[in-house]
């Protein structure tokens, strides 16, 4: 099944003092730095964009995980590689032509997701799961953090683990909004690998603790 991932998301940093804060999560032992990007079209919601990538970028060793919640998001895509980005997730609902868009994440090197809204159904990515380095499913509406975790996420991972294992296809399955110590277990039963974690990590307390808080119970 391969190691757990935490991924911490710095949409809920400390924007003030984000480079020590995204430091901290690496020193913490996470795995990725995700990365929210809002273009209040696609969610009601606008945060940030290539220049503050690349500055993060620079402040980790860890790999950036691009989340675009944009509208076209192939307009922007190259200025997300060059500014270090290592996986790029686009929303299937946010695309028409999916494949292509995919095709040239890779083709520009970096690793291609597809995240679906809560209300788009796992069979949606059929089609798109031979070409994709990784999955997420969005376990809130996207557009802020802090938002409650929406329990039928848990069936829908169920699902999708078992499309990627019959397949035998090497494919990450991610989990975005609402997790904590409490979800953190439920979703790692339900096949998610990859946890994103914003508010719970960087909300109150240590970063070191909570990150750590949220992999012991993952791993339970
Ligand atoms: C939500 C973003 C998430 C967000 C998660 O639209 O995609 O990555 O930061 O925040 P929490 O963990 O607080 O639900
Ligand atoms: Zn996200």
């Amino acid at each position: 099944q391969g190691k757990l991932k935490i991924a911490p998301s710095i949409l809920s940093a400390d924007f003030t003092r984000l480079g020590e804060q995204v430091q901290e999560a690496e020193a913490a032992g996470a795995d990725y730095i995700h990365y929210d990007v809002m273009d209040g079209h696609f969610v009601p919601n606008i945060s940030m964009g290539p220049y503050i990538a690349e500055a993060v970028k620079r402040s980790t060793s860890l790999p950036l995980d691009v989340h675009l919640m944009i509208e076209d998001p192939d307009r922007y895509i190259p200025d997300f590689v060059s500014a270090g980005a290592d996986i790029i997730t686009v929303h299937y609902e946010a695309v028409v032509h999916l494949h292509r868009t995919v095709m040239r994440i890779r083709d520009l090197g970096a690793k291609a997701g597809v995240a679906i809204n809560p209300s788009t159904p796992p069979f949606m990515l059929d089609e798109i799961l031979p070409f994709v380095n990784l999955i997420l499913v969005m376990s809130v509406n996207p557009g802020f953090g802090g938002q409650h975790f929406i329990p039928t996420s848990l069936q829908k991972l169920k699902r999708l683990r078992m499309m990627i294992d019959d397949r035998r296809y090497d494919i990450e399955l991610e989990v975005d909004g609402g997790i904590d110590p409490n979800t953190a277990e439920p979703v790692a039963a339900s096949g998610a690998r990859v946890l994103v974690a914003g508010s719970a990590i960087f909300g109150q307390g240590s970063i070191e603790e909570n990150i750590r808080a949220i992999r012991e119970s993952a791993e339970r």
